[in-house]
């Protein structure tokens, strides 16, 4: 069953569980978990069952076979902005670093409401913003409505997307933990292929840490923590870092106060 090692290592790792402790929860061996994590074996639908109770997630999910949806869905069709009026730090250093003194592309991946992209609109670049979350996506049109500014909002699941022009700025931020570490050198290679030299790639991600409880919020079997330096790996050969940080802090979302560490980077295709 495709991906499904990979799954159940990374549930595993966001219990922050050894191999043993998952095994001893089951009643299995180690080398039982550990043979699934290395693909050499696959657990039955009794076990499989266990499994989905255990760790919150369905067996559809387990199987590959859920239809993609994150809560963001649901969280968006609320009233007012999920993610508040501020814009992230991270724009303006797109603004810094890359002006649009000439007709710069800019796209935006998992848009959320679409803030940034109206932002990045009023400010002068050519919007390109898809999100998985079609209730998302009605908010940022509306905000691009009421500022007066065109923005290119669509619906797609980044895992599947093809980029079909070239941009000079892709800018994700708070959304590369919803790629499973199996997709992730083909869809950053995919978004770098599609960036024009000298052009900006603005990315954060979660990574894990041992200290940290994974938060509250934290959607199970969908998110999966990057490992510290691990989003820096994929930016060598062609492109320069141009700044990068990994700090923690500190976070309320869901109304629980809790810490996170972000691994966050802008890179600069130079050739
Ligand atoms: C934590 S929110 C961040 C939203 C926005 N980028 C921001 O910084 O405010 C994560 C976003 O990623 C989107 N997302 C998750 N998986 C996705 C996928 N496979 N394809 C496209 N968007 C996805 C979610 O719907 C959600 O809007």
């Amino acid at each position: 069953m495709k991906g499904l090692s990979s799954r159940l290592a990374a549930l595993r790792r966001e219990h922050k569980l050894t191999q043993k402790a998952m095994a001893e929860a089951l009643g299995l061996s180690r080398q039982t978990v550990s043979n699934w994590e290395k693909g050499e074996i696959e657990p039955n639908i009794g076990v499989l069952t266990k499994i989905a109770a255990c760790f919150g997630v369905s067996t559809d999910y387990l199987l590959g076979h859920e239809t993609y949806t994150t809560h963001y869905e649901e969280k968006y069709r609320q009233e007012g902005f999920y993610w508040g009026e501020t814009i992230n730090a991270l724009a303006f250093e797109v603004l810094k670093r890359l002006p649009p003194v000439k007709p710069l592309r800019l796209l935006d991946v998992g848009c959320g409401e679409g803030q940034a992209a109206v932002f990045f609109a009023r400010n002068g670049y050519h919007v390109t913003a898809f999100d998985i979350a079609a209730s998302g996506l009605e908010k940022g049109r509306a905000l691009a409505q009421a500022a007066g500014v065109p923005v290119d909002f669509f619906q797609a699941d980044l895992l599947r997307h093809a980029l079909a022009e070239e941009f000079d700025v892709i800018y994700s931020t708070d959304v590369l933990e919803y790629v499973p570490p199996e997709h992730r050198r083909r869809v950053l290679g995919h978004w770098q292929a599609h960036t024009a030299v000298g052009g900006l790639h603005v990315l954060d991600t979660f990574v894990e840490k041992s200290f940290i409880a994974t938060a509250p919020d934290w959607e199970h079997g969908k998110e999966f923590f990057w490992q510290t330096g691990e989003l820096f790996s994929h930016y060598a050969g062609d492109w320069k870092i141009e700044w990068m940080e990994e700090p923690v802090f500190a976070c309320d979302s869901a109304g629980v106060p809790h810490q996170h560490c972000m691994d966050r980077m802008i890179a600069r295709r130079m050739a």
